[in-house]
């Protein structure tokens, strides 16, 4: 029997949910609206905005992509999102990272009003979700990975889980939510680093390993207990002459030679990247329940 867990396949779980809350939103008069903002031209971004867009659509919920260009201002986009986040017409407002160098992240995330921010980046929500307060907007990445883990059957309870990687996006929320007490949680978390003395002894011991530091194929198999859960969230560009393009994208596990020893193992692609866009449209219905409920 294959290990594989099928991202795809749960994310058009998730997407068949969003999609039926979305009709149950219009019923009542209101249509879900998400605005996407795209600071440059970074090809990656343009092609992650575009299909956030897309499924958008699928959906049933209203988006539009505001694009500016790289000489734009910080104070000129944080005067944008202002005004976005006084239109009652769109709940959710995403802003694609990566940023142009002379703004500052953490400023303009802070920025979005907290109950339009579906990417769970405003530290209001970060704030919440260390707390346990389940109002709040989770990141979508460790969001997609909590739901991939809970719809394939994943033990969490008592679990040894190891995190390789400590950003802001993934890293620190993915800890969060796994150490909570409570249901679907409960789990023993470490984090690894680039600071950490002996990372493979502790990811030799974890029953659950999320790879997310954004080194490519880091995850060797001499890393991974036989029958451990290894889910693999990077996104690596690596120079490959065979390729047409020069280039392909690998991710933070070495997936040849991990797949054997695990007991289930995230695909890349098709593992956590559609998941990402399901967090985000499930957050997306979310802001639109949570206004008429406020
Ligand atoms: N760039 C890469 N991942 C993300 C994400 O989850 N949200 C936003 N806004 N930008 C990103």
């Amino acid at each position: 029997m294959s290990n594989l867990i099928d991202g795809r396949l749960i994310a058009q779980q998730i997407h068949t949910e969003t999609a039926q809350r979305v009709t149950a939103l219009k019923a009542r008069g209101v249509t879900p609206g998400l605005v996407f903002i795209r600071v440059g031209e970074d090809p990656a971004s343009q092609v992650y905005v575009g299909m956030k867009e897309k499924k958008s659509a699928e959906l049933g919920i209203r988006s539009i992509t505001q694009v500016l260009p790289v000489s734009t201002t910080q104070a000129e986009l944080l005067a944008l999102v202002d005004r976005l986040n006084a239109d009652l017409q769109w709940h959710g407002i995403l802003i694609q990272a990566p940023l142009p160098k002379h703004m500052d992240q953490a400023t303009v995330y802070a920025r979005v009003a907290p109950g339009k921010d579906v990417d769970g980046f405003h530290p209001l929500n970060v704030g919440k979700l260390m707390l346990g307060d389940t109002d709040g907007f989770v990141p979508c990445t460790p969001g997609g990975v909590h739901e991939l883990l809970i719809r394939s059957g994943v033990k969490l309870d008592g679990a040894e889980v190891v995190v390789l990687g400590r950003g802001n996006i993934v890293g620190k929320p993915m800890a969060s939510i796994l150490m909570q007490k409570g249901r679907h949680a409960n789990c023993t978390v470490t984090v690894v680093h680039s600071g950490t003395r002996d990372i493979a002894t502790h990811c030799r011991r974890a029953d659950i390993l999320v790879a997310a530091m954004g080194v490519p194929e880091f995850l060797k198999a001499d890393m991974v207990k036989p029958g451990a859960v290894v889910i693999d969230v990077g996104v690596n560009r690596i120079k490959d002459a065979t390729s047409k393009t020069g280039t392909r994208l690998v991710g933070d596990v070495a997936f040849a030679e991990v797949q054997p020893i695990a007991g289930l193992i995230t695909p890349n692609p098709g593992g956590v990247g559609p998941m990402t866009i399901a967090m985000l449209l499930a957050n997306t219905a979310r802001a639109a329940e949570q206004s008429l409920n406020g």
